[in-house]
């Protein structure tokens, strides 16, 4: 019904104007980030590692969650995460340059040297190349780089060359199996036989890479953009048999975290490639993740999860925000750039740091795998490294240098 305009509906009118106001300008100041504000956050994060470093023994495994009492879940060395303790190690010693964190760093890197011939699963790019490759990103030391070579002639040996995939769970000659299976969490791992090519290993890595990241680009994603977690492929005749989830909420919702993996995979596709067909791809799937992305830039840890399990990933929202930051180099579209500020800005607020308690990771509520109901609303070290990693990298586009190197 139209309302006749009197004093009282002006007055209500500028009383509205004016909050929205306040209420935009807070929301743009908390959607910024200044370097000094990237500084506290990793002047936390070094105090909680330092309190971790102080503390725990490799003996005792690689540590992968904190806990509210203080202690940590440490794992062994076939775990998937166990290059993400010490590339946080070595994120902080970028920021630092002091002498005794690249000790921790390579003290806690160094552990995982037997790795150098793993082919039990496809996770060897980020067990080698967080720890070993930043390692070697930042100290060029030849004997890191003898390490990530022979990783990778190791995870090559997993390609399937009938399907052109690497496979990613289960051995390559089970009897039992009839089928294998790839995760689209396999694109992170394709950085590091990349830089093996170009960094002497055979030119095979490269034809492996390319035909891993072209089957997932054609298998692993629907028309609007979203992600299978895992497809079973038929190893005798490379067809495509079942398309599921392991840690999705169903087998056709949209994971967030196998979302943020892709993002981040098809961008370092086109980086080392040069193929705009993979930065067209990275960019279709990141709108598809942006698309529906709530305002506070977090996303539960499946876009389709049900009313009942209604959790955040701050893993997913982190590895989001620094393959954002490298769309944004790679595009110059503002978009990435605002939204992977935003996001960091709220992840640095208290709602997520791990400040309470006697936590000694830095980032809080991230579910590991909801369908087992494990790691659900945790501290966990991949949130933690691509957190680091992406203040990192939001620090140097602010630098004005490259956010890659
Ligand atoms: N790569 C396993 C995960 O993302 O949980």
């Amino acid at each position: 019904m139209y309302q006749k305009l009197n004093r009282t509906n002006i007055f209500y009118s500028f009383v509205f104007v004016v909050s929205c106001l306040a209420v935009s300008s807070c929301t743009a100041k908390e959607e910024t980030m200044s370097t000094e504000q990237i500084d506290e956050v990793f002047s936390f994060a070094t105090a909680q590692y330092k309190k971790a470093t102080d503390t725990l023994d490799p003996k005792d495994g690689m540590p992968r969650n904190s806990y509210a009492d203080g202690t940590w879940r440490q794992v062994p060395l076939n775990d998937w995460t166990v290059g993400f303790f010490p590339g946080c190690l070595w994120y902080i010693y970028e920021q630092n340059q002091d002498p005794l964190w690249q000790a921790e760093a390579r003290k806690w890197t160094e552990q995982l040297e037997p790795l150098k011939t793993f082919n039990g699963h496809h996770d060897v790019g980020f067990m080698i190349y967080c720890s070993y490759g930043n390692g070697y990103r930042l100290t060029q030391d030849p004997a890191y780089k003898a390490i990530i070579l022979e990783a990778s002639d190791a995870l090559a040996t997993r390609y399937r060359p009938t399907a052109k995939t690497i496979q990613s769970w289960g051995k390559m000659d089970d009897p039992n199996e009839k089928t294998y299976r790839v995760i689209i969490d396999n694109m992170m791992n394709l950085e590091m036989l990349l830089w093996a090519e170009e960094n002497g290993g055979p030119e095979t890595l490269r034809d492996i890479v390319l035909a891993h990241a072209n089957t997932t680009m054609k298998n692993h994603f629907r028309p609007d953009g979203s992600n299978y977690h895992l497809l079973e492929y038929d190893p005798e005749t490379g067809e495509v048999v079942a398309k599921k989830t392991a840690q999705g909420y169903a087998d056709e919702t949209m994971w967030a975290r196998g979302q943020a993996w892709g993002i981040y995979g098809f961008t370092v596709m086109y980086r080392q490639t040069g193929d705009k067909s993979y930065l067209d791809f990275a960019e279709k799937i990141a709108n598809t993740y942006l698309s529906r992305l709530p305002a506070d830039g977090v996303p539960l840890w499946d876009f389709d999860a049900p009313d009942d399990l209604l959790e955040k990933d701050a893993s997913a929202a982190a590895i989001a925000s620094s393959a954002f930051l490298e769309l944004y180099e790679q595009t110059g579209k503002e978009r990435y750039l605002q939204q992977a500020e935003a996001t960091l800005a709220e992840l640095s607020t208290d709602r997520y740091l791990a400040k309470g308690a006697n936590y000694q990771g830095v980032l809080l509520h991230s579910v590991g795998h909801m369908p087992k109901r494990k790691e659900v609303d945790v501290n966990v070290n991949y949130a933690d490294y691509y957190f680091l990693e992406a203040l990192t990298r939001l620090k140097k586009t602010k630098q004005g240098v490259s956010c890659i190197n």
